[in-house]
């Protein structure tokens, strides 16, 4: 039987636990990154799922986790943050891009060997924010255009070593990140977002776990590299 391993960073966030738990349940032995301990002891215990600490931004932190789990053919690059108004600081600016933009192409990089190896493939996240201006997050929305070329440059470039690379691009969706938009103090910004999604609700976490899925899948998805697939409940096609 082929190896079913996949590393999923950020997997201690909601987007990349809901995604661990999707794979889990398909039988792949699961490895969710958290960025600390308390963010890995805020998750269960799941049989065949195990948590690594990882700072995406530090080199030695990536190669860690690539030596001591160095056998896989999924990588799913979730990890991210968003600052907000401070990405208008040119060091938070940099730290937000290096997290998203750097940390992606790191683990990209550290994994190609492993990932050729095994005929396997990588999945980004992009975002809404990489078709439209992000008035508020000029970091994360720059990093979200950056990972949709890096997506579509290393699809090109992986194609010859049999690894195939896509990205989710997710809309509004309801984890920690928006916690803010949701909440009493953006009333009229949860209403804009609402009303111009054509299925007027948030995305759940597990919304963006089956295309993650369908898109690592070599069974399913087999003849799919470079493509930026927007989850978003139809905002992006709104006129
Ligand atoms: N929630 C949305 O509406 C939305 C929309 C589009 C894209 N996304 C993207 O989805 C992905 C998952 O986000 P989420 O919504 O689940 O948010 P989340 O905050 O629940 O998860 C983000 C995860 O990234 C981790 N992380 C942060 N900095 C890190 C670092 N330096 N190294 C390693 N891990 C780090 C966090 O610890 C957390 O586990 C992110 O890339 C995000 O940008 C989210």
């Amino acid at each position: 039987m082929s190896l079913k391993k996949v590393i999923i960073t950020g997997g201690c966030g909601d987007i990349g636990f809901a995604t661990g738990k999707l794979f889990q349940s398909k039988g792949f032995e699961v490895v969710l990154t958290g960025i600390n301990e308390e963010e890995i002891n805020s998750r269960p215990k799941i049989e065949n799922v195990s948590y690594e600490i990882l700072d995406v931004t530090s080199d030695e932190s990536a190669q860690e986790l690539i030596s001591k789990h160095n056998d896989f053919n999924v990588l799913i690059n979730a990890a991210g943050i968003v600052m907000r108004e401070k990405e208008f600081e040119v060091n938070y600016f940099s730290h937000v891009v290096d997290v998203h933009l750097n940390g992606t192409y790191r683990m990209c990089a550290k994994s190609i060997g492993i990932l050729s190896k095994n005929k396997g493939s990588i999945v980004n996240f992009s975002s809404m924010l990489a078709f439209f201006g992000g008035t508020l997050s000029p970091a994360y929305s720059s990093a979200k255009g950056g990972i949709s070329q890096l997506t579509k440059s290393l699809a090109i470039n992986y194609a010859s070593k049999n690894v195939r690379v896509n990205a989710v691009a997710p809309g509004w969706i309801a984890t920690k990140m928006t916690d803010t938009l949701r909440s009493s103090k953006f009333p009229e910004r949860e209403k804009e977002i609402l009303s111009r999604t054509p299925m007027k609700r948030w995305g759940e976490p597990e919304d963006i776990a089956g295309p993650i899925y369908f898109l690592s899948s070599e069974e399913l998805a087999g003849f799919v590299t470079g493509v930026i697939l927007p989850i978003d409940g139809g905002y992006l096609a709104y006129p």
